[in-house]
């Protein structure tokens, strides 16, 4: 594990050379390969290391991956042990079968959910908040605060760039075309994520970035000219 870096930081793709990296990597790309239902987006080869990294999972903890989509995610988790709720507006079908585990795919609102307080150990949040607009993001942190237990960790990340009204066009394969979805500036992570009620930053936060050198990179391996962010929040 590299542990000279902030434990809450910005997407650095030479992190993914890391050994802890590149060993879930392998294995997130060895599921993705068993089938066609399941899909790995470029940025989430960083993202989920670094949740894998900053979560507490003990075997057998609860873990709700929150806006799962079909994302392997929820099946790697499944994969170690751990017992897996996914959450979506649209949930996946035949991926338990496929792998020939048990994820209960729940298909719901990340604003509503119908889980009891204080049911999850971890909650994954990969690339969802700010897809949830002005009115939602505050009401899915506040659910997803509710059904931590105390000293649960939330482990949330998303798309970041200097500026988020700024228009961007998509230039990777498909494009090109304007991005039509959200993604956070230091206003918005402040303002939905680090001042949510009852969930505290664990740790550092280092947002220091070099556009010039970033947004180039990021659209040769993205096709955006935006990075991620990851912030673990842990419920007071
Ligand atoms: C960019 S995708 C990320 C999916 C997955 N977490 C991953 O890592 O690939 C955003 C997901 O959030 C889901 N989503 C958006 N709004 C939601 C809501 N209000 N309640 C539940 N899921 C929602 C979408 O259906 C989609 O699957």
């Amino acid at each position: 594990m590299t542990d000279n870096r902030a434990p809450n930081r910005l997407l650095d793709l030479e992190e993914l050379n890391d050994p802890y990296f590149a060993n879930i990597l392998a294995d997130l790309d060895q599921l993705t390969a068993q089938e066609s239902i399941s899909y790995l987006h470029p940025s989430k080869r960083w993202e989920y290391p670094w949740a894998m990294s900053r979560a507490k999972l003990e075997p057998g903890s609860r873990v709700l991956d929150a806006g799962c989509g079909a994302s392997i995610f929820p099946i790697y988790l499944a994969k170690i042990g751990q017992r897996v709720t996914g959450l979506d507006l649209d949930v996946p079908e035949g991926l338990n079968e496929a792998h020939g585990v048990n994820v209960d795919y729940c298909q719901a609102q990340l604003t509503e959910l119908p889980f009891e307080d204080a049911t999850f150990d971890n909650i994954f949040c990969i690339s969802v908040i700010e897809h949830l607009g002005h009115e939602g993001a505050p009401a899915a942190l506040a659910e997803m605060r509710r059904v931590l237990k105390p000293g649960g960790r939330l482990l949330v990340t998303t798309d970041f760039y200097e500026d988020a009204d700024a228009e961007i066009i998509y230039e990777g394969e498909g494009g090109p075309f304007p991005v039509d979805w959200g993604f956070y500036d230091e206003d918005c992570l402040n303002r939905y994520l680090l001042d949510a009620p009852g969930l505290k930053l664990e740790g550092e936060l280092d947002l220091r970035v070099d556009w010039d050198e970033v947004k180039p990179t990021m659209r040769r391996f993205h096709g955006y000219p935006y990075t991620s962010v990851g912030l673990t929040l842990v419920r007071e």
